[in-house]
């Protein structure tokens, strides 16, 4: 049982332990009979922890009765997943038609949805409508002249926020830092009066309510989000005053950090509600503004400690005196953070092995590629052929991210909850594999 009761602290699923075997045990069940039944790779989320998680982020921002919490997808889609999460009032966040598509498959509504991304398609965009999406996040000029237009065609008025882009730095991954000046995403703040001036005179089929940014993503850091407010609140209430508007809603993005490793000590999802809520206050109380309705997008936060993999050891390579490499059935296609971005991860061998004996090795995926090392320079006890590797903190960003590289099947995923398993995502198979693929016949 974790002594900490914020999940993004933990590196591991509440109720992990190891059993009367001396086998690795998650929500009472045994981590070396999952492989066995499932196979490996296989993606693992306990769904007490995730639904610790969601309630963690429900209970931090209580006190602020105007919040509304949006998922983003992009970190775990599933149909169940999605399920789970709408099924505690969470809204979502998604960017393209399949995230709109999983939902719709869920059965949920787009009543509480956001569409975000930097290059929606005409399709992807009149699919939302006709689903009737709460509203678009829109991007860029080009966009809100599409929308405009289909609105338009369609005889609705659309509700929009603009992504916007803060210009504000944080200390992150270059890759997954999203506020900076040379972003790909949103509408440069300092040019934002003049894109609500277009709004308000040529795009009469949009309404514009709102302000969105999303500033990184595994942030540490309570006082990029206050610099954030600070910003884009001083922005409403400038776009309110110039041109006779209300804009009421405010949207943070998401970017909260979590627990990989045992050096990442990323602040609780209570200490940044607390430094959001407290932050809005001020800044309303200073600029004399209404209190907006908070839109929250936790991707990361709300899933990764929930999610482990788990993967067969095979192989090994010893470079005498230089390191050894083992090896695992899986690698970039089902998780590919490492390679993408040097992310780093836990992880400990899942069966019995009586006594301690530390060796330190490097976990080397399958695939054709020399940068496909799960994990470099970490201590695993005596890892040997058929043993079951559990790698922590996989629940976000591994199945969204996942690949058919090397033409190596999806994994299956399976949810877990006090000693029951079920599937919620199948293997592929070879069939599935080639379902797309057309021989054609004059090759025959
Ligand atoms: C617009 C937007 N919102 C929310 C998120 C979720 O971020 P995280 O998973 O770090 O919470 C992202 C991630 O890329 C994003 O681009």
């Amino acid at each position: 049982m974790s002594n900490t009761p914020f999940v993004n602290q933990n590196i591991k699923p509440i109720n992990t332990t190891r059993n009367k075997k001396g086998n690795l045990e998650i929500s009472k069940c045994d981590v070396v009979e999952l492989a066995k039944k499932y196979g490996t790779p296989l993606y693992v989320i306990d769904e007490i922890t995730l639904t610790k998680m969601a309630s963690d982020f429900i209970n931090a921002f209580s006190r602020y009765k105007k919040t509304k919490i949006t998922y983003a997808s992009k970190a775990l889609m599933t149909s169940s997943i999605a399920k789970i999460l709408a099924n505690m009032g969470l809204g979502f966040d998604v960017v393209s038609i399949g995230e709109i598509y999983t939902l719709l498959n869920a059965g949920i509504d787009l009543s509480k949805t956001s569409f975000n991304g930097n290059n929606k398609s005409i399709e992807e965009i009149e699919f939302a409508i006709d689903n009737k999406i709460d509203h678009f996040s829109a991007d860029s000029i080009d966009e809100l002249k599409i929308l405009n237009k289909i609105a338009k065609q369609k005889n609705i008025t659309q509700k929009i926020h603009l992504r916007v882009n803060p210009r504000i730095e944080c200390h992150t991954h270059e890759y997954i830092q999203t506020g900076q000046i040379d972003s790909k995403f949103g509408i440069d703040i300092e040019k934002i009066e003049d894109v609500v001036k277009l709004i308000l005179d040529e795009y009469k089929n949009l309404e514009l309510v709102g302000l969105h940014a999303h500033i990184g993503s595994q942030i540490f850091e309570t006082n990029v989000f206050r610099d954030e407010i600070s910003i884009l609140l001083n922005k409403i209430k400038i776009l309110n005053e110039k041109f006779n508007i209300k804009l009421n809603e405010l949207n943070l993005g998401g970017g909260y950090g979590v627990k990989y490793i045992e050096s990442d000590n990323p602040p609780s999802i209570y200490d940044f509600a607390n430094a959001i809520i407290n932050s809005i206050e001020e800044n309303c109380k200073k600029l004399n503004l209404d209190y907006p309705i908070l839109y929250i997008e936790p991707g990361r936060s709300l899933v990764c400690n929930s999610g482990v993999t788990l993967y067969t050891v095979g192989n090994e390579k010893n470079i005498e005196g230089i390191k050894k490499y083992i090896t695992i059935d899986g690698g970039m296609a089902d998780n590919i953070r490492p390679s993408l971005y040097q992310a780093e991860y836990s992880a400990e061998i899942a069966n019995n092995k009586n006594e301690n004996k530390p060796e330190k090795v490097d976990v080397a995926g399958k695939f054709c590629e020399s940068g496909d090392v799960l994990i470099r320079n970490i201590e695993l006890n005596q890892p040997q052929k058929g043993d079951i590797l559990c790698v922590y903190g996989t629940g976000a960003y591994c199945y969204s991210m996942s690949s058919n590289y090397n033409r190596m099947l999806k994994s299956a995923m399976i949810l877990i909850n006090d000693g029951k398993s079920e599937i919620i995502v199948k293997r592929q198979t070879l069939e599935d594999l080639v379902s797309n693929d057309i021989v054609l016949e004059r090759l025959k």
